[in-house]
């Protein structure tokens, strides 16, 4: 069976883990799923760096020793993957014995054959990123610009030196052993520089007696990188256990982030593996960082960044670390997800990250983007296309799946799956979730082109048998297709459904086409992503309104309720009511009206005239509530332009909060909306 070793970086246990390496750990997660869908062997490693001098200094902060640290941070970190859904094979330590084994065995075997050798340090060390630098000019850290360390001392060599040609070689001959291609450009130019040889080890005292000792001279130990490395082969059966390491090494994938790759993962490893003859790793990933206020995201930014957000009332997810459990829970909190369900919560970070935040470049990180992107993408999107086709083959066909029937969603779904999968395999799964994303919209636009409600009306069953179909079968495959970065949203779609079997067990080859079988029983739909109902954060703010509502507040009260008209016919009668009033233009403009389209629409459970709408108004998405089901199908409404008062004080009907109203001509006895005559943007001014 083919395998497939993808690796992080193991993390320094000085920190908690947070969203930077959360994203990088569900970035391999998301692939590793993908191969293991693919029926591939695949190993997936993660782990802890728990060596160097970082970590006993941050132990001495704390009044730990450096085994109470690397034991309670490391659980930590095993506690935060869980909670990820982190798939990994191996969790490493390098404080694991056969990973010890593993470096002590590397380094002789490099004493052995010349690589390393006996000699005097002097020079700079900084302590932050566990790097020595033999010129410092300024005594400042080159890479992060903190005070350096000097250093002098006995310490052992690696010859890097000597393997500047062949890496030059190799990435002469193999341009994709690092990607990016802007991040290889950076190696070259690294190695081009000249490679010194390096320290690779501390004295035992400098370093607390903590590390793992130099193989014959206990009084050294191994330098962290040099020893934080090898981990990759240690999991993978080096040195004892060649069928082990046969099947597993080389890795097809180290994924890093940007700052570990050009001296470490791109220069250092692959000459180590040179030094003792073993494979390289078939490609090196790095990607970039996420950003806050354009800076790494780092523990102060990421206090200082949330000590604006707590500051802020309008902050959609409360949240006071950037940890990721804790922003789950937030998530969870906001879209009301039931405790048995906080899995779509994590699925939802999950989502963005990958979606929002592609590998190449850097990338800005914010809590409103992520709760746009779970409404706009998740309710909305997938949301919409999941209750629309559940309803109507619940109305339509009592939940029973047609006779399957190609049509037009057929190779829309076809050329969506391959692009997906050939994205996921190039390692870019932002562009493969683009990919698996068209099955979403175009389905959504199916229906409103085919209209299935018209369908019915005419009796026009076998047509409506083909739409029916396409779009269940485009919500199975959508879920297939993304079961690597939602693997439980998945598995809730796959269920609703009925889609019968372990959907754990979901395979790439079952992106078919003809996954559904006729008869089939589905059940009635039930939200995977509840919408978060987020406080606005408009131009037109909520005191603003409050300001405004005199002239609101007396139509507000009945339109909208279920018991009586609909909205649009009572404003035009509360309008009608006050006619004999003249108003001057400037009471008018008082009263915003803008264009907004329907991104979803459903009814309000327990109220029969209700319609809950959820609406595109330009620079924002709000919600509104509408005793309009009489006359208008939710399914029919979506995707349609309609006016809508949006400066209207805030009202709560029936438990849902509603913020604006539409308006429609009350033309004998029936609603009627009022629409552009052509398409407006969202938002546009009404006057
Ligand atoms: N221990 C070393 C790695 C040894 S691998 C043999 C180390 N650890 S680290 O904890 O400091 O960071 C590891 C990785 O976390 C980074 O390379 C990167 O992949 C990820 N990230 C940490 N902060 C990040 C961001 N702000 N954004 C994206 N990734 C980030 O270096």
């Amino acid at each position: 069976m083919k395998s497939f070793t993808i690796t992080t970086p193991i993390y320094y246990i000085n920190d908690h883990p947070h969203l930077g390496t959360a994203y990088t750990t569900i970035l391999a997660d998301v692939l590793a799923r993908f191969h293991r869908a693919q029926g591939e062997d695949v190993f997936f490693l993660t782990g802890t760096d728990e060596n160097g001098e970082k970590i006993i200094r941050a132990a001495q902060d704390k009044g730990l020793s450096p085994r109470e640290l690397v034991d309670t941070m490391s659980a930590q970190y095993r506690s935060a993957w869980e909670t990820l859904d982190i798939s990994y094979d191996r969790f490493i330590r390098t404080t694991d014995p056969d990973h010890v084994e593993a470096v002590q065995r590397l380094f002789s075997h490099l004493q052995q054959t010349g690589d390393i050798y006996k000699g005097r340090y002097e020079g700079w060390y900084c302590v932050h990123d566990e790097t020595f630098f033999v010129d410092a000019p300024d005594g400042l850290c080159p890479e992060c610009k903190r005070p350096l360390e000097k250093v002098q001392r006995d310490s052992y060599f690696f010859k890097l030196s000597r393997y500047a040609q062949q890496l030059l070689d190799l990435y002469e001959s193999n341009p994709q052993f690092v990607v990016p291609e802007i991040r290889r450009n950076e190696v070259v130019r690294f190695i081009q520089d000249g490679l010194r040889d390096m320290s690779i080890t501390r004295t035992r005292a400098e370093n607390n007696a903590w590390g793992i000792p130099v193989p014959g001279d206990p009084n050294h130990v191994v330098y962290v990188w040099f020893d934080a490395l090898v981990n990759y082969i240690a999991a993978a059966g080096y040195p004892d256990n060649p069928a082990r390491l046969d099947q597993y090494w080389p890795a097809a994938v180290h994924i890093v982030g940007k700052d570990i790759l050009v001296r470490f993962h791109a220069t250092l490893w692959p000459a180590m593996l040179m030094g003792i003859g073993l494979a390289l790793p078939k490609q090196i990933m790095a990607h970039g960082w996420l950003m806050i206020n354009d800076r790494k995201m780092s523990k102060s930014l990421i206090e200082q960044q949330l000590s604006q957000w707590k500051q802020d009332p309008n902050a959609p997810l409360k949240v006071t670390s950037l940890r990721p459990g804790e922003i789950v829970r937030s998530l969870q909190e906001v879209a009301a997800i039931p405790d048995e369900k906080s899995a779509i919560a994590v699925d939802a970070l999950r989502y963005f990250l990958v979606r929002d935040l592609p590998p190449g470049a850097d990338a800005e990180f914010s809590l409103d983007r992520l709760v746009e992107r779970y409404n706009s993408d998740l309710a909305n999107d997938l949301g919409n296309l999941l209750n629309r086709t559940l309803s109507m083959l619940q109305r339509y066909r009592q939940g029973l799946v047609p006779q399957p029937a190609e049509g037009p969603m057929t190779p829309i779904i076809a050329e969506a799956v391959e692009a997906a999968g050939e994205a996921f395999r190039e390692l870019l799964p932002s562009e493969a979730v683009g990919h698996a994303w068209k099955i979403i919209t175009a389905s959504n636009h199916y229906i409103d082109e085919k209209k299935p409600w018209v369908l019915q009306k005419e009796s026009r069953q076998e047509e409506l048998d083909v739409v029916l179909y396409g779009c269940a079968e485009a919500c199975r495959v959508a879920a297939v297709t993304m079961a690597s970065v939602m693997p439980s949203a998945s598995r809730e779609i796959l269920r609703q459904l009925g889609c019968p079997g372990d959907p754990r067990e979901t395979q790439w080859d079952h992106t078919g086409w003809g996954g559904l079988k006729a008869g089939q029983q589905t059940l009635p739909p039930e939200p995977v992503f509840p919408r978060i109902e987020a406080p606005r954060r408009d131009s037109g703010s909520q005191k603003d309104q409050r300001k405004d509502s005199n002239i609101t507040d007396s139509t507000m009260k009945t339109p909208l309720s279920d018991s009586t008209a609909p909205a649009a016919a009572s404003a035009s009668s509360a309008a009608t009511e006050k006619a004999a009033d003249e108003i001057s233009i400037d009471e008018f403009a008082r009263v915003q009206i803008r264009i907004a389209t329907i991104k979803n629409a459903e009814r309000v459970e327990g109220a029969r005239k209700l319609l809950r709408l959820i609406l595109d108004v330009g620079d924002e998405e709000r919600q509104i509530v509408s005793g309009i089901a009489d006359q208008y199908e939710p399914e029919a409404l979506i995707g349609r332009q309609i006016a809508v008062i949006v400066n209207l004080k805030p009202a709560t009907i029936r438990g849902v909060q509603s913020f604006g109203m539409l308006l429609a001509a009350d033309s004998e006895g029936k609603v009627i909306l009022l629409q552009p005559d052509s398409p407006a943007a969202p938002g546009s001014r009404v006057r």
